[in-house]
């Protein structure tokens, strides 16, 4: 019996991959289909695949072509199944010529003519781009428009903000000092104005029909959140709390494992974030136009505390140190929160600097994820005997931010929120906000 092999990605089946398998399985007698991982695909920089992986595996079924149907996971598994499954002929399309030569010495090699005029990402590129529209003008606007260029499907179109800007990302595209104009023009926007007015411009683009991603916090009290939340579901629109942490794999990853025992029951989630770049304590800087500590970095933060413990904390308290209390400029914040069954501590500054770092302790051991965690790839899950400790590595492109805009523009065109930050742990994040804001709990550091 001759085996034959072939891997793809298969998304969106088309005639090119049906032409294909059929050639393949003429090859010999039993045709082995390997299709790719969504992580795989993730870390060849395939990112904004149509289908998941069952949807995929589901389809290159339904052809009864395939004899069989394997994972393709990792770099260089190729050779490991060739030999595993005894496999006598390797094939893929002629856009891979000369790419699996490699190969040869483990089996055949076929590269077969790849139909003309068709591809997954050509069927993917037909759909209408999704326009974003920009509103404001914070430095990391700039990281957005670059990463959007990854991700097929969505076209940055514009920018509302007091003055265009002179970044030369900015330069090309349509600029508006008028809010309605850009809203004509968008589908969606992401925003990224200063966070006091996030609500009012996340509340004016859901009222115009449009969907929204706004960097954390998207309100300034738990109400107006309410609000946002309320009428993005009225209109069956999308609402996402932009945290690019959220979408880091490594960060998931770790989440899900502190979830599930791996360190046994969670007791303590230590939170560092520290920068000094944005120069709050420089004599001169015009602090009304700058982030506060609590807002730049307490929404990343506190993310893991909320995925980890809920929402539902007993007490918080703050102890803070101003640069500025009446322009309510923090320079160095830490919040503890009291759960029933743990504490929590975020620390946050931008005029003041530790290590940052993540520390979640379990029972039976603690995950470490060193500095700067909120845009790892690495973790590390340490035991008492250190023969148990295991490291995790995920790639991470474009610090998450890729992904979140992939996951920002599947919820639009699905209509199902698929943000990985709950609408719960976004209000609890504008209620911590706002209880700041308020200086409920509050110790002032002289
Ligand atoms: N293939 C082909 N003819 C096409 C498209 C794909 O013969 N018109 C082959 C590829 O060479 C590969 C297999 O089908 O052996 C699976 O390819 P895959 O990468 O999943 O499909 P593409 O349409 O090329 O996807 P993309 O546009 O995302 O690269």
């Amino acid at each position: 019996m001759v085996k034959v092999i072939t891997y793809g990605t298969y998304d969106m089946l088309h005639y090119g991959h049906i032409r294909l398998l059929e050639r393949a399985k003429a090859l010999g007698d039993y045709l082995i289909v390997g299709i790719t991982s969504d992580d795989y695909d993730k870390t060849r920089g395939k990112i904004n695949l149509q289908q998941s992986l069952m949807e995929r595996v589901e389809a290159v079924k339904a052809t009864g072509l395939a004899d069989e149907i394997i994972i393709e996971e990792y770099e260089g598994q190729k050779i490991d199944d060739i030999r595993r499954l005894d496999v006598d002929i390797f094939t893929v399309g002629s856009d891979w010529e000369g790419y699996f030569d490699y190969l040869n010495e483990f089996c055949k090699v076929v590269y077969l003519p790849r139909t003309q005029g068709v591809s997954s990402s050509e069927v993917r590129a037909e759909k209408r781009k999704l326009r974003i529209g920009l509103v404001g003008t914070a430095v990391f606007r700039t990281k957005f428009i670059n990463e959007a260029k990854y991700v097929n499907g969505v076209e940055v179109v514009g920018i509302y903000a007091s003055h265009p800007g002179n970044e030369p990302e900015v330069k090309d595209l349509f600029y508006t000092d008028n809010y309605d104009e850009l809203l004509e023009k968008a589908d969606a926007v992401y925003i990224i104005s200063m966070p006091e007015r996030h609500f009012e411009h996340s509340k004016k683009a859901l009222l115009a029909g449009k969907h929204v991603l706004c960097e954390s916090p998207i309100a300034y009290t738990r109400e107006q959140c309410e609000e946002l939340y309320k009428i993005a579901e009225e209109n069956n629109l999308i609402l996402m709390d932009a945290i690019k942490t959220a979408y880091s794999t490594a960060y998931e990853r770790l989440i899900l494992m502190a979830k599930s025992g791996k360190i046994g029951k969670v007791v303590s989630v230590d939170a560092v974030c520290t920068s000094l770049r944005d120069g709050i304590s420089i004599e001169g800087t015009d602090l009304s136009k700058k982030w506060n500590s609590m807002c730049g970095w307490a929404p990343a933060a506190m993310l893991p505390v909320f995925q980890l413990f809920g929402t539902d904390y007993k007490s918080k308290v703050f102890y803070t140190m101003f640069q500025d209390e009446e322009e309510n400029i923090d320079a160095f914040t830490k919040i503890d929160f009291i759960y029933p069954s743990g504490i929590a501590t975020v620390k946050v500054a931008k005029g003041a600097k530790a290590e940052g770092e993540l520390i979640i302790t379990g029972t039976k051991g603690y995950i470490y994820v060193p500095a700067p965690w909120w845009k790892t790839d690495y973790f590390e899950i340490r035991y008492e005997n250190q023969e148990d400790n295991k490291r995790f590595f995920y790639q991470l492109d474009g610090e998450g931010i890729r992904y979140e805009i992939v996951a920002f523009a599947k919820a639009v065109e699905c209509n199902r929120n698929l943000s990985c930050i709950s609408n719960a742990t976004s209000e609890a994040i504008v209620g911590v906000i706002e209880d700041f804001n308020e200086r409920i709990n509050l110790t002032e550091l002289v």
